[in-house]
């Protein structure tokens, strides 16, 4: 939980890194995201991974454990997984880094017998997702004004 300010910077810089949303939207997001990310990990529905070099935090991805309904991708499963705050500073980016946490992702998931595992890609991060075997779906999005 004591991660969940530094979880909160980060989904604030992946979305300031996707461009197109104004500062103070993004300040709104960072400040709700914390005491969320909080109560999630708390409840065992959020899980993350940070990578350090020298004990400075320089990236990070989570993962949401989501319930959800049998599907005939996954006739007895209750969750999914979903992947969010996929985020590396930009100095650390092209080295592997998201690579190696998506990584983790995928085998905690798997580990979990969890067997569908979705995310709403970055432009950035749409080849790296595609390597690691994730297809395009056929979500629709409404948003109440
Ligand atoms: C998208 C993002 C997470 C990728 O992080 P990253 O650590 O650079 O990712 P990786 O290094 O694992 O892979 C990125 C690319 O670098 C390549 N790469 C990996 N290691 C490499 C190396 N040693 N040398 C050169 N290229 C390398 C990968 O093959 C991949 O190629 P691609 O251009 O075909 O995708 C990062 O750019 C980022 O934080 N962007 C802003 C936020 C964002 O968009 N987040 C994703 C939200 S869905």
């Amino acid at each position: 939980m004591a991660d969940a300010a530094l979880i909160a910077a980060h989904r604030r810089a992946m979305f300031a890194s996707m461009g197109g949303f104004e500062d103070s939207v993004l300040d709104e997001v960072r400040r709700s995201s914390q005491p969320w990310t909080a109560r999630l990990i708390k409840e065992g529905k959020y899980l993350g991974w940070i990578t350090a070099d020298e004990g400075r935090p320089i990236a990070s991805a989570g993962m949401l454990i989501l319930d959800w309904p049998p599907h005939p991708l996954d006739p007895t499963g209750e969750t999914r997984a979903y992947l969010l705050n996929v985020f590396v500073e930009p100095d650390y980016r092209r080295r592997g880094l998201a690579r190696s946490l998506l990584e983790l992702c995928l085998f905690e998931a798997r580990r979990r017998n969890i067997r569908v595992v979705s995310l709403h890609a970055s432009r950035e991060g749409a080849s790296l997702y595609a390597q690691l075997g994730f297809k395009t779906s056929n979500e629709m999005l409404f948003r109440n004004s």
